[in-house]
């Protein structure tokens, strides 16, 4: 089993580069399936879900060539439908990308439900809805979402009941080559949704709102391949400018774009920490006592549900009390026992945590419950007196390219052992 074993103290100094976005390149992956000819998607970060996309797609059928591990080429001209592995696409949240790209591509689809962090419920009625208003009739049935189209989907007007993400995402795949034009009401607007929009309005798609609550699909008969590079990851950019804060040094956090970050950026401020930004970097650095702060995650533009966790870890530091309120998610506070282990001071309801900051944190062993929650045990270990072993650091490699030594080469005592049975066996 392998843990990450942090010595705290040590505060942050130098330059942290952010890779490219996670939640940007699972839908630019899976988008490929409805292009014709090859793409070359760039700037890809070299994490586990990346991983598994392209292993899904190969699976599928898709030619793939890794040309760095940053960058790959794609075609998924012979790519057979409903030939997801399940066992690969049921393990990750993304996967359900792929019904909306068969159903543009195909008018069908079969694909394993998804799977991806627990955070209790994670419908996917909006999804439906967005295929069903298309013209396709969905049956889920033996942990497969089947949908199928009398010919071609037809463009029409969909209102989201719930801002969502992914079932924006969904519906544009699935609208991008049916005909006539799709209007999706109370769209996503997050950064990620816009990426995705930027890369197939490049393969010839006519996508016109993404980034507001109106998006408008207007069918195209047929996209064709591009060299496109994906935007990059401010849920990794925003965790990296809390370890700078938490840790008392003073960080460049680089290949960023501020304007992702300005909520973020802004509950630092409140809090009194330093947040400097450039063209494509912020620094980051906190010279005083931190002040208190209250939160309330909501979808962009406001402060993002994935920084949750680590926000809690910086609001323990704050000498007072913080409201943490969880605006997306039904239960986002599994983390808050683990933290608790370690001396933080943290009362909990269902969507809100009260932060009674200024309680020294002490190393021990914790888990990482889920991705954001693993990278928030991070944070803790940096400010922690003594030594944190976290273990499984599988939900932290889903999301995070090179932890370990991003954090080394800016002053962290931090290594990643392999354990088996019961001895250390080796840092890496
Ligand atoms: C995406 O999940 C992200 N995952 C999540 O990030 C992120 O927390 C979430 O968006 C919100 O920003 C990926 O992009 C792979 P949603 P998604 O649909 O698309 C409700 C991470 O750490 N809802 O925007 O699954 C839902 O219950 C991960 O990188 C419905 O009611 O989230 C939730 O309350 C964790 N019906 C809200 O919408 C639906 O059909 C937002 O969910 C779909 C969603």
């Amino acid at each position: 089993m392998e843990k990450i074993i942090i010595k705290g103290g040590n505060p942050l100094y130098g330059t942290i580069e952010v890779s490219g976005m996670k939640n940007s390149s699972l839908p630019i992956l899976f988008a490929t399936i409805l292009v014709k000819g090859t793409c070359v998607i760039e700037n890809l970060p070299p994490i586990d879900d990346v991983t598994a996309a392209i292993a899904i797609l190969k699976g599928m059928g898709a030619e793939v060539r890794n040309i760095d591990d940053t960058t790959v080429e794609i075609c998924t001209d012979n790519v057979g439908c409903g030939t997801a592995p399940y066992d690969m696409a049921r393990h990750m949240r993304g996967s359900y990308y792929i019904a909306g790209a068969e159903l543009g591509r195909f008018g069908r689809t079969s694909v394993p439900l998804p799977g991806g962090c627990d955070f209790g419920q994670r419908p996917i009625d909006l999804h439906i809805k967005g295929f069903e208003a298309l013209g396709a009739r969905v049956d889920l049935d033996s942990g497969y979402i089947r949908a199928e189209a009398d010919g071609t989907l037809k463009g029409t007007s969909i209102y989201m009941d719930v801002v969502s993400v992914g079932a924006t995402i969904n519906v544009i795949l699935a609208a991008v080559l049916a005909e006539g034009v799709t209007v999706i009401d109370n769209a996503a607007k997050e950064p990620h949704v816009v990426d995705l929009a930027n890369f197939l309005n490049a393969c010839g798609a006519d996508i016109a709102g993404a980034g507001t609550d109106i998006i408008r699909i207007k069918g195209v008969s047929s996209l064709n391949g591009v060299t496109y590079a994906v935007l990059p990851d401010m849920i990794e950019a925003g965790t990296y400018m809390i370890a700078a804060a938490a840790t008392g040094g003073r960080l460049t956090v680089s290949n960023v774009i501020p304007k992702h970050l300005e909520s973020v950026t802004a509950k630092l401020c409140e809090m009194g920490v330093h947040v400097e930004e450039n063209d494509s970097s912020v620094e980051v650095w906190a010279d005083a006592p931190l002040r208190p702060v209250n939160v309330k995650t909501q979808p962009y533009p406001g402060f993002p549900t994935d920084m949750n966790p680590q926000m809690c870890v910086i609001m323990c530091l704050a000498e007072g009390n913080g409201q943490l309120r969880e605006g997306v998610w039904d239960n986002r506070f599994r983390y808050i026992k683990e933290l608790i282990r370690m001396g933080a001071d943290i009362t909990v309801e269902p969507k809100v945590a009260y932060v009674h900051g200024g309680k020294p944190l002490k190393g021990t062993s914790v888990r990482a419950v889920d991705l954001r929650a693993g990278a928030a045990m991070v944070i803790a270990g940096l400010v922690a007196e003594g030594v944190t072993e976290i273990s499984d650091i599988y939900h932290i490699e889903r999301g995070y390219a090179n932890l370990v030594e991003k954090l080394c080469a800016v002053g962290a005592d931090i290594k990643k052992t392999v354990v088996s049975d019961g001895a250390c066996v080796t840092a890496v």
